[in-house]
């Protein structure tokens, strides 16, 4: 079969494309552990606020430098509204929301949920960084939309 020295430069590019991109994604996966946030945990919405461990939100410490901090989304805030973290600390985060989608996205790093009722979302960071964090709910849900917001300090 003759290929013409184009459809060859074209089946190369096609070619060359496929395989960096399957690269980028297997090794962001793989090598560098990237995933969706996980949402495999449940539960019930209407009992948030009897269901540890969100019955108490905010920070925990659970081990040297590491923290869990349990936030809870509802219309229109965060609990709790804000959240001191020494810097460096590596936290992990597990949110749920009382009512509808909230978003959950903190400025400068990227940390960034969809946090569905009747969900669990964990994500872990360390904040290696000193500094005011926004916490901003990326998700419209209502007429307070806007207002949502919550901050973590590192210092
Ligand atoms: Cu909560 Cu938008």
């Amino acid at each position: 079969m003759h290929l013409h020295k184009y459809e060859k430069w074209w089946l190369m590019l096609g070619g060359g494309t496929l395989i960096i991109f399957l690269s980028v994604i297997g090794i962001s996966a793989f090598a560098m552990g990237h995933a969706p946030p996980s949402d495999h945990m449940t539960i019930d919405p209407q009992k948030v606020s009897e269901t540890k461990p969100f019955d108490e939100p905010g920070l925990k410490q659970i081990g040297e430098n590491e923290y869990e901090l349990v936030m809870v989304s509802q219309a229109f805030t965060f609990l709790p509204n804000e959240v001191q973290i020494p810097k460096g600390a590596t936290v992990h985060f597990k949110v749920t929301s009382k009512d509808v989608v909230h978003g959950f996205a903190v400025t400068k790093t990227n940390i960034n949920m969809m946090i569905t009722p009747g969900h669990i979302n964990s994500i872990t960071h360390t904040f290696d960084e000193e500094g005011s964090y926004l916490i901003l709910c990326n998700e419209y849900c209502g007429a307070g939309h806007q207002v949502m917001s919550a901050r973590i300090e590192v210092s």
